[in-house]
């Protein structure tokens, strides 16, 4: 295992990804912990991640120096490198001006560049400050133009550019020359083993009745089928009707879980949201609204059930990273809504086989394995459904522009058969309206903004790139068959510093 000291770097996330493609399995820790948390479970291999601090600011992250002593390989990676170069007696020099982007690097021979058959990359760089002396016992392993961009003692390494970015050339192997010189084992997929967690889930539940939420979408499906394969119909699945799914996705959900063999309960609590959310505009407040409702129709229906004891989640690790107190990774940008907190008194324990995996590892370890491709491979769904793709408030008129449109759009990619190379894709509603002329009138209507991306793990996300007849036929159907729409936009935005939803 590498555990991964997390010092506020917004890549941190993706440093971990690297390294479970690598099959070793990684965790992320914040910074103030003690060091023995740190070494708690025996880590192979310690990473301090990049940051956007200056060490010499009042509050800035920093480490036990006798992590350097543990006789346990250290990188340090931007942030993690000026760290190390301080609490080591070295020098670091404040800039007050980052430098940001690509930045060629000239490698010296070292266990870090094995297998680099070039003597100069190019990496991508994002920092103020620099190192202008090193730490005795050093030596500079790597040299930009202008600084020192990797160093190293004994098995302590740090770069200054970020080789967890897809833009740094041979950062992947970069990284797994350090997995290498830690000696990391690679079992983190025969832990994930669709058995072995059947197999955890049975010894957990015993003989208890276990409900879980199931909205129909792939993560929540995937958890139900998990469920249903370790203890059969002891596992009910609740699935709400919030009035903010797609064209009839109820009916299509539905049958999805019946033909699946799933034991679940439909409510359609549809007037009950949408009244809740009457005259709502702001976007967070909406998701605050929606959670607390579902939580409490979730209530009502889970009261029914005498027998559970159990309330399995799908839970994924981004969820459960700690944040750090100044910008964590983990802050969280938008309130994403979960099932996370039921009220106390329902007395109901967790189960969340999914807590240490990132979504696309469920989606190959998970999905493929246990549910029909169609299911599988849906475009994902937010919980709070088409609350977050219409601006302002919500009523029944918009709900229907959006349902018809992003029908439409998805149909027309299905025809076309763009939509598995798709990773999301959708309509929303701006609440501006726009003036057009249809007939020999000016009529002022609303736009739809469509949105398609592809992405591997949803943090970060490229535009799809569309054949500008296919947009230009779909945008006309949509003029054509929405009534209400007179325009239609592409969003040409990519994560980030976009996210994919507009809100
Ligand atoms: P963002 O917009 O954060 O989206 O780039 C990343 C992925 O998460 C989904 N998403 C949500 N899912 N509740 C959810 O259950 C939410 O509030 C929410 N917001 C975004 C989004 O559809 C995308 O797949």
């Amino acid at each position: 295992m590498i555990k991964i000291i997390d010092c506020g770097s917004q890549l941190t996330q993706n440093i971990a990804r690297r390294i479970r493609e690598q099959e070793v399995y990684t965790e992320i820790v914040p910074y103030h912990i003690s060091l023995e948390k740190i070494l708690e479970g025996n880590p192979e291999g310690l990473i301090i991640s990049g940051g956007q601090f200056s060490v010499y600011d009042n509050k800035s992250p920093s480490v036990d120096k006798e992590i350097f002593e543990q006789d346990i390989p250290v990188f340090g990676i931007c942030y993690g490198m000026q760290l190390i170069t301080f609490l080591s007696g070295g020098k670091v020099k404040p800039t007050h001006k980052r430098e940001y982007g690509k930045t060629k690097v000239r490698l010296e021979k070292s266990k870090l560049f094995d297998g680099i058959d070039k003597n100069e990359i190019i990496t991508w760089m994002s920092h103020g400050d620099i190192v202008e002396e090193i730490p005795e016992g050093f030596e500079v392993i790597a040299k930009s133009e202008l600084h020192p961009a990797a160093i190293q003692k004994n098995n302590l390494y740090a770069v200054q550019f970020h080789p967890e970015a897809d833009h740094t050339e041979y950062g992947r192997q970069i990284l797994n020359n350090f997995l290498k010189i830690c000696n990391a084992k690679k079992d983190w997929p025969r832990r994930n083993l669709v058995d072995n967690l059947i197999n955890q889930i049975r010894e957990q539940v015993g003989d208890e009745g276990v409900i879980g939420a199931v909205s129909g979408g792939v993560d929540s499906t995937t958890l139900a089928m998990l469920m249903r394969k370790a203890i059969g119909d002891k596992f009910l699945s609740i699935t709400i009707n919030n009035g903010l799914l797609r064209k009839d996705e109820e009916k299509e959900v539905c049958n999805n879980l019946k033909n699946l063999g799933l034991n679940f309960t439909y409510v359609d609590a549809s007037d009950r949201f949408l009244k809740k959310l009457k005259g709502i505009e702001n976007p967070d407040e909406k998701r605050k609204i929606i959670g607390r409702e579902f939580i409490s129709v979730f209530e009502e229906q889970a009261k029914q059930l005498k027998n559970a004891k159990y309330l399995a989640q799908g839970t994924l690790y981004p969820d459960v990273i700690e944040s750090i107190p100044i910008y964590g990774i983990s802050s969280k940008i938008k309130r994403h809504h979960n099932v996370g907190a039921l009220p106390d008194d329902m007395n109901l324990e967790l189960i969340e086989p999914f807590r240490y995996m990132f979504k696309d590892e469920v989606r190959e370890n998970f999905s493929k394995k246990l549910l029909p491709k169609e299911i599988a491979l849906r475009h994902p769904f937010p919980g709070p459904g088409l609350a977050v793709r219409i601006d302002g408030e919500i009523t029944p008129y918009k709900l229907k522009i959006v349902r018809e449109a992003d029908a439409i759009f998805i149909e027309e990619l299905k025809r076309r058969g763009l939509y598995y190379k798709i990773s999301q894709a959708f309509a929303g509603l701006p609440n501006s309206k726009f003036t057009g002329v249809m007939g020999d009138e000016g009529i002022s209507e609303y736009e739809i903004k469509l949105r398609a991306v592809v992405t591997k793990d949803f943090m970060t996300a490229d535009i799809y790139e569309f054949k500008w007849n296919d947009l230009k036929e779909i945008s006309n159907r949509i003029i054509n068959e929405v009534k209400g729409v007179n325009r239609t936009s592409y969003d040409t935005s990519t994560k980030p510093p976009a996210t994919i939803e507009w809100m």
